[in-house]
């Protein structure tokens, strides 16, 4: 028998086993094959297989002694390296399956292992990146060249926003900033520059804009921001805001919607850090600029909170919720810049999107948050809040996928 033969064969009988639990031929076969192969027809990975065979009974729910077997397989296959987030054809991953069958345990096991994973590539990401600066260091000294110094956070990659998986690299975004007419129609055909995927931030940024009575799209109308969040920013306002006369800062402004909520709660200072010229244009238009106690910083977040902190600005309150920046920016912000400007007694709060276009990554990034912040001295509470009915009307592609919004309230632990 060939080689590529035995490897095919190897494939179908994992899978199999995998199926059907039998956990020792399970480990035999881990002895000589991969725990991440993956069937041709279905896609199947044996986390698939063996969280799918768990199948539904008549009555809707899942035999229990089923789903046990099926823990100690999913354990086996992890143990043995096995990648927590693969899709199959369906577009599933073993947790959407696990989730989708209720199977509580498999998928905290799942989830479990996504959270392990995550903390392990951001630490590696971490040791990356130390690398490369050193490298760059050395090639400096011998250089002396001061000016190719690294800015980490603009390796960050391209996310939309709070996206968690890559996706398609974008294309350069060369259109001047401008501020759309309100309800401009939105084309159904996606524009020659199409863009769903800002490669960086500052591509982002140097992209035109438009706002709608409900929405600010960007330029491939892709949603910046969306109405259906009042709710949510009224909470994340609220929990932040207990008293009046704080002092507040927002990270951007979007269609100002937490800043009219902030506003609200009567702050003695409201900071509001926006980058977007045609944001700022708006804020404008719409005389936030004129607000008593309101200071609009126009900028980067990365290069206005460092000028405060040296200035020793102290405040009661920060929110953050930017665009086309990824989990990397939010960890940099609550390690080195929150911790340098909130009071003691201050809350810290941001837009919780991360992995929101699917249930199991939304579950596997409140653990990572959660654990990072932990780290950084923040403890978190968490509260539940449902997500309406969203119409995505006029938007290139829905961003929220999940029927809960985890709102997050962060202080420094006792
Ligand atoms: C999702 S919107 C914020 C929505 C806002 N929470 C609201 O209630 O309307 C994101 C905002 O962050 C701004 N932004 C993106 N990157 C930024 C950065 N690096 N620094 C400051 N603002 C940024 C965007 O221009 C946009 O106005």
């Amino acid at each position: 028998m060939d080689s590529d033969t035995e490897e095919k064969l190897l494939a179908v009988s994992l899978l199999s086993a995998a199926a059907r639990h039998d956990n020792v031929a399970v480990k035999n076969l881990l002895r000589n094959t991969s725990a991440n192969v993956q069937d041709a027809e279905t896609g199947y990975t044996p986390l698939h297989a063996a969280i799918a065979s768990c199948g539904v009974d008549e009555d809707g729910t899942t035999a229990l002694s089923r789903e046990a077997a099926a823990e100690e397989t999913v354990k086996i296959l992890f143990d043995n390296g096995a990648i927590w987030n693969d899709l199959d054809k369906n577009d599933e991953t073993p947790g959407c399956i696990a989730y989708r069958l209720g199977l509580k345990n498999v998928y905290r096991l799942v989830v479990d292992a996504g959270v392990r994973a995550e903390l392990l590539l951001s630490k590696l990401d971490g040791i990356k990146a130390l690398e490369v600066e050193d490298e760059e260091d050395e090639d400096e000294n011998e250089e002396e060249d001061e000016e190719n110094a690294v800015d980490g956070t603009d390796e960050s990659g391209a996310r939309k926003r709070q996206k968690l998986e890559p996706e398609a690299p974008a294309e350069a975004a060369g259109a001047e900033p401008k501020v759309g007419l309100a309800n401009d129609p939105v084309s159904t055909e996606p524009p020659e520059d199409y863009i769903d995927h800002w490669d960086s931030n500052a591509d982002y940024l140097r992209s035109s804009l438009r706002y709608t009575d409900t929405t600010l799209l960007d330029s491939s109308s892709n949603a910046v921001m969306m109405d259906w969040e009042t709710d949510i920013m009224g909470r994340h306002a609220e929990g932040l805001l207990p008293t009046k006369g704080l002092r507040a800062m927002n990270i951007g402004h979007g269609m100002g919607i937490v800043d009219t909520k902030i506003q609200t709660h009567s702050p003695l200072e409201h900071h509001i850090v926006e980058a977007h010229p045609a944001v700022l244009a708006h804020m404008k238009k719409n005389g936030w600029d004129k607000k008593p106690g309101v200071t609009i910083h126009e900028g980067r977040w990365q290069d206005v909170l460092p000028k405060l902190i040296e200035q020793g600005v102290v405040l009661d309150a920060i929110y953050y919720d930017t665009f086309a920046e990824d989990y990397k920016d939010l960890k940099y912000l609550f390690e080195e810049c929150v911790i340098g400007l909130l009071d003691p007694s201050g809350r810290f709060g941001f837009y919780n999107g991360l992995g929101a276009d699917r249930r199991v990554c939304y579950d596997v990034y409140k653990d990572v948050v959660e654990i990072d912040l932990l780290e950084a001295g923040f403890q978190t509470e968490w509260e539940d809040l449902p997500v309406p009915q969203i119409e995505w009307e006029g938007v290139r592609r829905p961003y929220w996928n999940v029927d809960v919004y985890r709102l997050p309230l962060c202080k420094f632990v006792d």
